[in-house]
């Protein structure tokens, strides 16, 4: 089976933020795992290059916008290797290969008769680059989200005619009720479409830095069209000379922020079905990370509002791994949740240096200490396998459905029985009496097969530091990373190797 992960792509006026490295690590979850089952996956992250805030910031720093999204897209091509993610290509929109492509749709879109000409007036925020609706104006004609104040458009467009798409869009939801997850994104989605649908913009005429619309090279594309499209492009050209899109569209999970649900939620399917192609399965919407401001309030973590973590000195100081894990265990996937160093060190600490590492050390420590290094073949203890051995089809289950925090849980159930297991074994007492030296090998056995199926499982999560215990577990051959050996199987009969700390304290 093939499957398709997309984040959003990054607008390249900011430099990267933890609530970017979220939407990364999330996506990254979901990639690792359906790899580990096996399955075909195609990885998509990128920039959002073109737009106003580019061609503003530009323009102060007497640049072309051209060498500001060279300049900062780098930036953003660090973020994904520096959280160890795995995506398959990075698109850039000021590539020629995804403008042409945008043309061709844009052509398609026009020939199948959803273009025509008007005169947009009405409240516009140029941080969203979004035209807002009345119903989605603050007080004070403000943004809800940037607070800032709106300004007032007038001018003569391209418009998308988004109101033909009334019926269909209602009938999508319907049809599909999975199509937005969340179901509180869904409904929030249905509401706007229940409020009925206007046309939107489809060019700007006062902006150069964009793709120029092909029927009309005095305007440029709306920048939210150019950069919802980066999702079909991409695939045509990700590998030179082969067309991927067959394989990999519609794609499976769109990873989003719940501030953008209103442009992939509704605008994207219509201007899919519009162009004639496939809508996507899922539309996957988290929360925001949130921080606490100057005024000790806890807010969107957002460079604008001054109030944010810098993942890059997190990554150096504990590790991707550990960022990776404190963003979904700490904020449950769907919801907003606070993130805070004190709150970071916390769950290092007790989670992943205690629970975790201190299980897969002390398992590993015992076999050196009672036996050598060997861990025997032996059947494994029937209650402990009857907890570890589901764990696999639970946590599947939550991944496709889009639950990466829900799946860790699961996980984490696993972590701790194997801990309580150690406690009520007590392998160190059962090591001083040399008539019980076949109970100790199904003790260590099952500890190191539980740990090892836990590891497996956690591998999406935590790739660095699982990858270097399994091959500890298993020294002598490759890893085995797949799916299918995440069952308690007690096949051993060889050393292991000694493990290094797995979390250490920072300094
Ligand atoms: N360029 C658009 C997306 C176009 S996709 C076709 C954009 N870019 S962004 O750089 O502003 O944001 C990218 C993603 O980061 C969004 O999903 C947004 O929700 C996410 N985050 C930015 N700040 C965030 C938090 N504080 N918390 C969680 N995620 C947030 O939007």
């Amino acid at each position: 089976m093939s499957r398709y992960v997309t984040t959003p792509i990054f607008y390249v006026n900011a430099a990267p933020h933890l609530g970017h490295a979220y939407t990364v690590i999330a996506s990254d979850v979901l990639a690792r795992h359906w790899r580990q089952r096996g399955e075909d996956v195609f990885f998509l992250t990128g920039t959002d290059e073109h737009g106003e805030p580019v061609a503003l910031a530009a323009e102060k720093l007497g640049v072309t916008p051209q060498a500001l999204a060279d300049q900062n897209a780098a930036r953003f091509q660090t973020l994904g290797p520096r959280l160890n993610a795995s995506e398959d290509f990075f698109i850039r929109t000021s590539d020629p290969r995804h403008v042409q492509r945008v043309q061709e749709v844009l052509e398609r879109v026009k020939a199948n008769g959803y273009v025509e000409k008007g005169t947009y007036e009405g409240w516009y925020c140029p941080r969203c680059a979004d035209f807002k609706t009345e119903s989605e104006v603050a007080e004070g004609n403000r943004c809800p989200i940037h607070k800032i104040e709106l300004t007032r458009e007038q001018e003569d467009n391209w418009f998308f005619k988004l109101s033909a798409f009334q019926e269909r869009l209602e009938q999508l939801f319907a049809d599909r009720p999975d199509f937005v997850m969340p179901p509180r994104s869904a409904n929030e989605a249905k509401a706007f479409i229940e409020r009925g649908l206007h046309d939107v913009s489809l060019s700007r005429s006062k902006l150069r830095w964009g793709v120029p619309v092909p029927w009309d090279t005095d305007q440029v594309v709306y920048v939210w069209w150019d950069a919802l499209l980066n999702y079909v492009t991409a695939l045509a050209f990700a590998e030179e000379g082969n067309d991927q899109t067959d394989t990999y569209w519609p794609a499976t999970f769109h990873v989003i922020g719940k501030d953008i649900l209103k442009f992939h939620a509704i605008y994207w399917p219509a201007l899919l079905m519009a162009a004639g192609l496939e809508v996507p399965d899922h539309i996957l919407v988290h929360g925001f990370l949130l921080m606490k401001d100057a005024s000790g309030e806890e807010t969107k973590m957002s460079k604008s509002l001054g109030n944010v973590l810098d993942p890059f000195e997190i990554i150096d100081k504990y590790g991707a791994d550990a960022l990776r894990f404190y963003l979904l265990r700490e904020v449950s996937f769907g919801q907003d949740g606070g993130v805070s160093v004190d709150g970071f060190v916390t769950r290092y600490e007790s989670e992943l240096a205690n629970d975790f590492g201190n299980l897969a050390s002390r398992s590993v420590s015992m076999v050196h200490r009672y036996r050598d290094g060997v861990v025997k073949s032996t059947s494994v203890d029937p209650e402990i396998a009857a907890i570890i051995d589901p764990l696999a089809a639970t946590v599947a289950e939550q991944i496709d459905a889009g639950a990466p925090s829900a799946a860790l849980e699961t996980i984490w159930t696993g972590v701790r029985r194997l801990n309580q297991y150690v406690e009520e074994q007590a392998p160190w007492a059962i090591a001083k009496d040399p008539e019980r030296a076949d109970e100790l090998d199904t003790v260590l056995t099952t500890l190191i097969d539980g740990v090892r199926v836990v590891a497996l499982l956690l591998y999406p999560y935590l790739p660095a530091s699982t990858a270097a215990l399994l091959q500890t577990l298993n020294p002598g051959s490759e890893a085995d990373f797949s799916y299918d050996a995440a069952k308690l199987r007690g096949e051993f009969g060889f050393a292991i190797d000694k493990l290094e700390p797995m979390f250490p304290k920072a300094i």
